[in-house]
C-alpha cells in the first residue's frame, strides 16, 4: 500500500473516522472521501431524534442506512448518542418525570438491542456537564433531563450496561481538549463516576476547537494520560478546526494541519486513545458552516494539507 493516499491504509488497527450523512450518499466524490478512513459514525441519524422522532415508535431506517455503508466500504461504527439535552422531540422534553425515566431506559434498551454485536462503542450520555464548569468540582448542565431525572446519567449508564455487558460505554462532551476549564471538571466528575461503580469505560473528547484556540501537544497528551490512569478509553470524538479571524491568512491550512496533527500525535502517544475521528466530510457539509473550513477535505471532496498532514503522522506511526 506504499503508494496509498487513504489514511486506513496507515492506521494499522487503529480506528481513524469520520461522521457521515446519508443525504450525501449519492455524491461519488463525497463517498469517495469516506473511503479513506476505516471508522464511522452517524452525524445525526443514530440519535434518539433519529431513531424515536415518535414516542414508542422506533425507525432505525436511516441508523440503518449509515451502518450499511459502513460495512459496505469495510469501516467500524460508532454509536453516538443514546442521551442528549438538545434537539430533541418535543414529545421526550415535554414528558413528566416519570415518562421521560422510562423513556431513557426504554430507548437505551431498544437501540443497545437493535444494534447487539454490531456496534462496539456508544456515546450513552452527551454534553450533560454545564460550559460555566470552572475546575473546581463540576456543575451539572440545568437541562430538562436534569430538571426531572436528576439521576439520568447514572440510569443511563447503568442501563446501557444491563442491556449490552460488552459494548463500551462512553461519556462525550466538548470544551474537554484542555482549553477550557470545563476540562478539569468533566474529568473530575469522570472520576467522580468511577469512585460511584457507575459503569463507563470511555470518554469521547468533541474537540470542536478554533485554530486560535486549541490546547498545545502537551496539554492535550497529558489530559489523555490521566484519562488512561483512570483505566478508561480516549476517543476524540468531533475534531473539526475552524478557521476564525485567520481565515484570510495564508497560512491558515498549516496552522489548523497542527491541530489535528497534535490531537492525532497525543492519540496515539497513549494506548488507551483508539479513535479519532472528524466530524464531517467536505467543509461545506460541516454544522460550522463552509466558511469556517473545518475539515479534511475542501467542498470538492479534495484532501486540503490538514488531510496530508494526518495521512503523514499516520505513516511515521
Ligand atoms: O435534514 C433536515 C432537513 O430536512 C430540514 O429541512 C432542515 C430544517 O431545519 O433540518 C435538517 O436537519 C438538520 C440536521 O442537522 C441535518 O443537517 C437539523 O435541523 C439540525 O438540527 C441538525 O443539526 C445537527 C446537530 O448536531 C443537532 O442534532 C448537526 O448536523 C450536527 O453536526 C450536530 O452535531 C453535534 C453532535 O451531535 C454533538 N456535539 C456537537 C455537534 C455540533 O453541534
Amino acid at each position: 500500500n506504499s503508494g496509498s493516499t487513504l489514511l486506513r491504509d496507515y492506521a494499522n488497527g487503529f480506528r481513524i473516522g469520520a461522521a457521515t450523512n446519508t443525504m450525501h450518499y449519492n455524491n461519488q466524490n463525497y463517498v469517495n472521501a469516506m473511503k479513506s478512513f476505516n471508522y464511522m459514525v452517524a452525524e445525526n441519524a443514530c440519535k434518539l431524534s433519529g431513531i424515536q422522532q415518535q414516542k414508542g415508535v422506533y425507525n432505525f431506517n436511516d441508523c440503518d442506512n449509515h451502518y450499511k455503508k459502513a460495512k459496505e466500504l469495510g469501516m467500524d461504527f460508532r454509536g453516538h448518542c443514546l442521551i442528549w439535552h438538545a434537539y430533541q422531540p418535543s414529545w421526550f422534553q415535554n414528558a413528566d418525570a416519570n415518562t421521560l425515566k422510562n423513556a431513557i431506559v426504554d430507548h437505551i434498551t431498544k437501540v443497545l438491542q437493535h444494534y447487539d454485536g454490531k456496534i462496539d462503542a456508544w456515546d450513552v450520555v452527551n454534553e450533560a456537564i454545564d460550559d460555566s464548569s470552572n475546575g473546581n468540582g463540576w456543575k451539572m448542565r440545568n437541562s430538562f433531563l436534569y430538571q426531572k431525572v436528576p439521576n439520568f446519567i447514572d440510569l443511563a449508564f447503568q442501563t446501557a450496561r444491563k442491556v449490552a455487558p460488552n459494548v463500551k460505554l462512553f461519556y462525550n462532551d466538548y470544551n474537554t481538549e484542555g482549553v477550557y476549564a470545563k476540562t478539569e471538571s468533566v474529568y473530575q466528575f469522570i472520576q467522580d463516576m468511577i469512585k460511584r461503580n457507575i459503569p463507563i469505560d470511555g470518554v469521547g473528547i468533541q474537540y470542536h476547537v478554533a485554530v486560535n484556540q486549541q490546547p498545545s501537544y502537551q496539554k492535550i497528551n497529558d489530559l489523555i494520560g490521566r484519562y488512561c490512569k483512570l483505566g478508561l478509553e480516549v476517543h476524540i470524538t468531533e475534531l473539526d478546526v475552524k478557521c476564525d479571524n485567520v481565515c484570510n491568512s495564508g497560512n491558515v491550512e498549516q496552522q489548523q494541519a497542527t491541530v489535528f496533527t497534535n490531537a492525532l500525535k497525543a492519540c496515539l502517544n497513549n494506548s488507551c486513545c483508539t479513535g479519532y475521528l472528524v466530524w464531517g466530510i467536505g467543509d461545506n457539509d460541516s454544522w460550522l458552516g463552509g466558511d469556517k473550513k473545518g475539515l479534511l477535505f475542501n467542498s470538492q471532496y479534495k484532501p486540503k494539507s490538514q488531510y496530508t498532514a494526518v495521512l503523514n503522522v499516520l505513516k511515521e506511526y
